[in-house]
């Protein structure tokens, strides 16, 4: 049977959280008992809920899971290096990742003293399970899948790797930062079946929240809640919960941007492939496009001249002269266009 403390760090299995003031109570008349300025014009004077309620349980209602199922943090990148610290030992244990994939999986892994092993998407840019399974060791506690993954823009077939890493009892986060844009189901779907599986979501991108700074997981209420144990008190300010349950109580303000999104990607992949300065436009479910170009530093160059900046990914592994563009309005979209029709090579 798969067991999730023993998984974790040993340290950490009678680690005595901290109990702040608002974890003790919430809810008395005169609240005198954390050492906050009484003076609440802005209301922004008392700590906020470290339970963070109110907020999960509309996350909870958006991805249709019981609140013991979710856990917030500063970002998803604050929940990657929770998960880390939980189940990484420094000097001892390693994690996985899939490249080319999202940075900050490797970033946060090394800050902590953990050593990354990795091994590489296929042609399809798809996993290669006997690849993935031969770059495990004894030592591997987290794969990282970035599904639509980031930089390729595809999502990846996570079933088989779940299927293997529940058998191996290893930590297998699945993040879906982009999800939003590809119309699918969240694999979060399949949480009972996997209680090794953690999915991250966040507000940024298909919410247009990237400055509120607000992602959550949907895992195993056991994995919930050592991460609730570890976490810092109030890592989730007021200000951004605010924003938060405000957008998330008009999901139709979402849809809107998200439809536009969408067939404004469509359009931009139809335009770039006429463009013979591309060799390869490569499909997207996610609010960017990866594109293939022997030219991609000269493009690169000439779009930010006319202050368009693109992300160059061709140092990444199988990514030579990548260029990655994320969709913009309709408006900078006919702009980038008119830049890149114009271009002399
Ligand atoms: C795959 C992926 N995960 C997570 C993040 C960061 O999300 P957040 O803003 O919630 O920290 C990004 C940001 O680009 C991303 O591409």
């Amino acid at each position: 049977m798969f067991s999730i403390s023993d998984l974790i760090r040993p340290e950490l299995l009678h680690f005595k959280p901290y109990l702040s003031a608002r974890h003790l109570s919430s809810n008395g008349e005169i609240l005198l008992d954390a050492n906050e300025n009484p003076y609440d014009d802005e209301n922004l004077n008392r700590y906020p809920d470290p339970n963070q309620i109110a907020l999960r349980h509309s996350l909870s209602e958006y991805v249709d899971a019981p609140i013991e199922n979710i856990f917030v943090g500063s970002g998803s990148d604050e929940i990657i290096d929770l998960l880390i610290r939980l189940f990484c030992r420094p000097g001892r244990d390693e994690v996985l990742i899939i490249e080319p994939t999202y940075g900050m999986y490797r970033v946060c892994a090394e800050v902590n003293g953990i050593k990354v092993s990795s091994c590489l998407l296929n042609d399809e840019f798809d996993i290669d399970i006997s690849s993935l399974r031969s770059a495990l060791s004894r030592k591997t506690k987290i794969v990282f899948c970035c599904s639509p993954n980031n930089p390729t823009g595809n999502r990846l077939s996570v079933t088989e790797l779940l299927e293997y890493t529940k058998s191996e009892g290893i930590i297998t986060v699945i993040d879906e930062a982009y999800l939003e844009f590809s119309k699918t189901d969240s694999v979060s779907r399949l949480r009972d079946e996997y209680p090794n599986l953690v999915v991250l979501r966040t507000l940024s991108k298909a919410w247009g929240l990237a400055g509120i700074r607000l992602g959550y997981a949907v895992a195993a209420p056991e994995i919930v809640s050592y991460l609730m144990s570890i976490k810092l008190p109030y890592n989730v300010n007021v200000l951004t919960s605010n924003s938060a349950l405000e957008a998330l109580s008009n999901r139709t303000n979402m849809e809107k941007k998200l439809s536009e999104i969408i067939s404004e990607r469509k359009r931009l992949i139809g335009e770039f492939n006429k463009l013979a300065v591309f060799e390869e436009v490569y499909p997207s479910e996610a609010n960017f496009i990866l594109l293939k170009s022997e030219y991609s530093e000269k493009i690169k160059q000439t779009l930010a001249e006319n202050g368009i900046i693109v992300r160059d990914r061709s140092a990444d592994p199988l990514l030579e002269n990548c260029l990655r563009i994320s969709v913009g309005t309709p408006e900078q979209n006919e702009k980038l266009l008119y830049v890149l029709k114009g271009m002399k090579l």
